[in-house]
């Protein structure tokens, strides 16, 4: 067999706290032949997602959830075509899917699969097109901007503001003109949320005054909340919400390892905030939305074109550490996008 398939399936599924290499399988799986219109991509570079750690927790009610044996899902690749039977894609053709799973050789047909296109290595590095430009950048900017809509001089905050999703939102929130303040854990990330992503201000979560820090960097209240960790951070934040504030319901990592940590599971808060204050609380899940995906692609695209959006990538190795990288996300060692090198990127050689 020319290529010698690896897929990644869910082992044993985790006790509650940190991944372990059991967690995960990779095991050797024949190819079949390619089909007329297929493609076969070898995987450069996988999305980490905070969700990969929820799929795997039944409490926390993410809405996808794995069992032992299944394929391990992740919300972009981007690779290199080894083989082709559609005539638009060549073999050495860098190319980016959406959704799909974890393995070392990807076959689809790119007229059936999720975003799978050719992308342009002078757009930046290859990642950028499973960070930025892919569905994390997206799940950013379709809340700002179908929920959150802030207007110049409005008060922004951003959850887990140095993280995937929530340094494009914050980012965006800037170009539109919003005051943005972002939450992030330990004063390193927190400096850089301010001197990299160039967000006004940013609270430290993890240290003493929590409730005073939030109230010192928004003194104006809050208009728009990009939530995504849930715990004590909501609970604040909401008390904090101005007058038909609009909360963007993306997620909440803090709940996702079963055990509730950073506060998930501890005083939620109070709902009849939501009415007092008129708010618009709305959940979404991106890939609902994917004809908007176009739209996202050329407004996002422009942004780092002209250098209003900075993207940032933590690069991990490894194809059998997974859950390394997994748990790199709940314990927030990670910096932008967390993406996993599963090949040599012969444009970063
Ligand atoms: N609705 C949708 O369609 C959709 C799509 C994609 C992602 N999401 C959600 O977006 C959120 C971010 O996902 P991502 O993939 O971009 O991950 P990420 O933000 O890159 O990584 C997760 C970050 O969360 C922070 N964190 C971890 N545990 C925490 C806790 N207990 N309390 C507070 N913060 C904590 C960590 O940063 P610190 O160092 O700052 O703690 C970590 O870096 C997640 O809630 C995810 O489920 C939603």
């Amino acid at each position: 067999m020319k290529f010698e398939n690896i897929v990644t399936r869910v082992g044993r599924m985790p006790l509650p706290g940190a991944l372990t290499a059991e967690t995960y399988d990779y095991r050797a799986e024949p190819l079949d032949a390619l089909k007329r219109g297929e493609i076969r991509i070898e995987t450069i570079y996988a999305s980490i997602d905070a969700g990969a750690r929820g799929m795997l927790d039944p409490s926390a009610n993410y809405p996808m959830l794995l069992r032992p044996g299944n394929r391990v899902y992740t919300s972009g690749v981007v690779g290199q075509v080894v083989e082709s039977l559609d005539p638009a894609f060549s073999p050495g053709d860098f190319v980016r899917a959406l959704s799909v799973t974890r393995q070392k050789y990807l076959t689809v047909d790119p007229k059936r699969t999720l975003g799978v296109r050719k992308v342009d290595p002078a757009d930046g590095p290859l990642h950028i097109h499973i960070g930025a430009l892919g569905m994390t950048g997206f799940t950013a900017w379709l809340g700002m901007f179908t929920i959150g809509l802030p207007k110049p001089g409005e008060t922004v905050l951003v959850s887990a503001a140095a993280g995937a999703v929530g340094s494009v939102a914050g980012q965006i929130a800037k170009a539109i003109g919003a005051r943005v303040v972002g939450v992030a854990g330990g004063v390193k990330k927190c400096d850089a949320v301010v001197s990299r992503f160039g967000l006004d201000a940013c609270v430290d979560y993890k240290a003493d005054g929590l409730s005073a820090a939030i109230d010192a960097t928004c003194p104006a209240g809050i208009d728009v909340y990009f939530e995504n960790v849930g715990g004590v951070v909501q609970k604040l934040v909401m008390e904090r919400m101005n007058m038909f504030g609009r909360m963007i319901m993306c997620g909440q990592v803090s709940q996702y390892n079963g055990s509730c940590s950073g506060g998930g599971g501890a005083g939620g808060p109070n709902l009849m905030n939501v009415i007092n204050r008129r708010l618009n609380l709305r959940g979404f899940i991106s890939s609902d939305h994917m004809d908007m995906f176009p739209a996202f692609e050329r407004s996002v695209l422009s942004l780092v074109r002209s250098g209003k959006l900075l993207p940032c990538a933590t690069v991990t190795e490894g194809f059998d550490q997974l859950h390394d990288a997994v748990n790199s996300l709940s314990q927030g060692r990670n910096f932008g996008q967390q993406v996993h090198q599963m090949a040599d990127d012969p444009l970063n050689a």
